[in-house]
């Protein structure tokens, strides 16, 4: 490698976030060699065909940066080219609600001895994974660099970041430098800290985002009884700079594979050290109550589920992305279903991993199709199409045009204007008493 050539990544595990990781690093310039153990996969990205995950502007990212771009199963290649190594693989909960880290160990499990190489640590641990992995293997250089990438937005994330998170004890610091240099073209500030700080970063981040989301929920919630609209309070609350505008957005509660985890995972973390995490607790039980509550709703406009026809417009965990892992959708349709409805949906992307998902519920290849005969639609996703769609018109195919904006992403007047009963979440139902009127 001469002076100004950056040195090689290796990336281990080529899900989600390790193809944005590689992808992202190319971009940068530099060689990157990623690993996965699933020799499809791997086929597949080699290939240069379709990508495994939905993610705007990814597959432009790897075509772009494909002679930078390698991909393979065998670890010793990555070993013999790559000083250092983020380690992508994930950590999915198990029943107890601890982090699985068997693929995080396998990974740990077959790098040599002899500090030669760094392990980055990008997948979300506990926080102490650190320390255990290194009693296991004393010489070993590792390094947490927790990742905050958003899905649907996870390539500018990383292009623009906040910051970048280092975790690096003593003996782990030329490792650390190589991070932050690679990182450093991104102009994002550097975090330098300690290993178990690092993990704890990210945890709390992830708690706090949903704790924010809960919040503003069961303000939401408050609202609908007091005749408040909750995206004017939210938006009054956000200008204060100590709270900022963001995930303020009240709705049918946070899905996504990371929040749900995350927060379980803070809270076992805990209380495996006999601390009992109260607030989190409630944050949790908050955004189960509040995917349920929609039903709720519905019952009181049109009485009795069963034999009713509902409409789910969306269906992934957010919009601009394929993924249905802890979608609100999920809880909704099982919820829809036990009170003996027949439900029907459609997502513009996720219709296909959905099928999987939800057999008992009718996949439908359009919105109209969803909404045809409905008794009533529930807007599950906020896909900006929703948006454009002709409402007087799929108002005149339903069988009772009302709707729940589980989102609060349409407009209410065009809605009425339409035709149709509007009801969001922490805002007064449109053609009754409030501001919404
Ligand atoms: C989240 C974090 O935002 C990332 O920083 C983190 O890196 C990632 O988890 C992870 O740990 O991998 P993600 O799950 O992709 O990212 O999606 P978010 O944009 O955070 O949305 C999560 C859920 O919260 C979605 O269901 C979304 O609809 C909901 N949400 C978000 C709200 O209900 N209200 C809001 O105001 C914002």
């Amino acid at each position: 490698m001469s002076a100004n050539e950056k040195p090689t990544i290796g990336v281990i595990g080529v899900g989600w976030v390790g193809l944005v990781t590689a992808g992202c690093f190319a971009e940068l310039g530099h060689r990157v060699i990623a690993m996965d153990v699933n020799a499809d996969k791997v086929e597949m990205l080699r290939g240069g065909g379709t990508l495994p995950i939905h993610e705007p502007g990814l597959p432009e990212l790897v075509d772009r940066n494909s002679e930078r771009l390698e991909f393979t199963t065998e670890m010793a290649h990555v070993l013999a080219h790559c000083r250092v190594l983020f380690c992508c693989v994930d950590t999915p909960p198990t029943y107890s609600g601890d982090a699985d880290l068997s693929r995080v160990q396998a990974v740990v499990a077959t790098l040599p001895d002899g500090g030669e190489h760094a392990l980055v640590m990008k997948s979300t641990v506990p926080a102490g994974t650190g320390e255990a992995i290194r009693r296991s293997k004393p010489d070993l250089v590792y390094v947490s660099c927790p990742e905050f990438l958003k899905e649907g937005t996870a390539v500018a994330d990383f292009m623009q970041p906040d910051r970048v998170v280092i975790g690096a004890d003593a003996g782990s610091e030329w490792a650390a430098e190589l991070i932050a240099s690679a990182y450093e073209p991104l102009g994002g500030e550097i975090v330098h800290t300690d290993v178990a700080s690092a993990e704890m970063i990210k945890l709390a981040s992830n708690a706090f985002l949903a704790t924010k989301i809960s919040f503003i929920n069961e303000i939401a919630n408050v609202c609908e009884e007091v005749g408040a609209d909750v995206t004017e309070v939210a938006a009054g609350m956000g200008l204060d700079e100590r709270i900022g505008p963001k995930f303020l957005k009240a709705g049918i509660g946070w899905g996504g594979s990371c929040f749900g985890k995350d927060t379980i995972a803070l809270k076992k973390l805990a209380g495996n050290t006999g601390y009992h995490f109260q607030l989190l607790s409630a944050v949790i039980d908050v955004n189960e109550l509040q995917k349920r509550r929609v039903v709720g709703k519905l019952k009181e406009r049109i009485g009795e589920l069963a034999g009713r026809r509902i409409a789910l417009l969306g269906l992934a965990f957010k919009p601009d992305t394929d993924d249905m892992r802890d979608a609100s959708s999920l809880v909704l349709a099982a919820r829809l279903r036990g009170e003996g409805a027949h439900v029907s949906a459609f997502d513009p992307v996720a219709s296909d991993r959905a099928r999987r998902l939800l057999p008992e519920i009718e996949i439908c290849e359009s919105a109209a199709a969803a909404l045809e005969g409905a008794d009533a639609a529930i807007l599950v996703t906020e896909w900006p199409e929703f948006a454009e769609l002709d409402w007087q018109e799929l108002g005149g195919g339903m069988a009772n045009p009302l709707i729940v904006d589980g989102r609060n992403f349409l407009d209410p007047a065009q809605l009425r204007a339409a035709g149709f009963t509007y009801e969001g979440i922490g805002r007064a139902p449109v053609g009754e008493p409030g501001r919404v009127a």
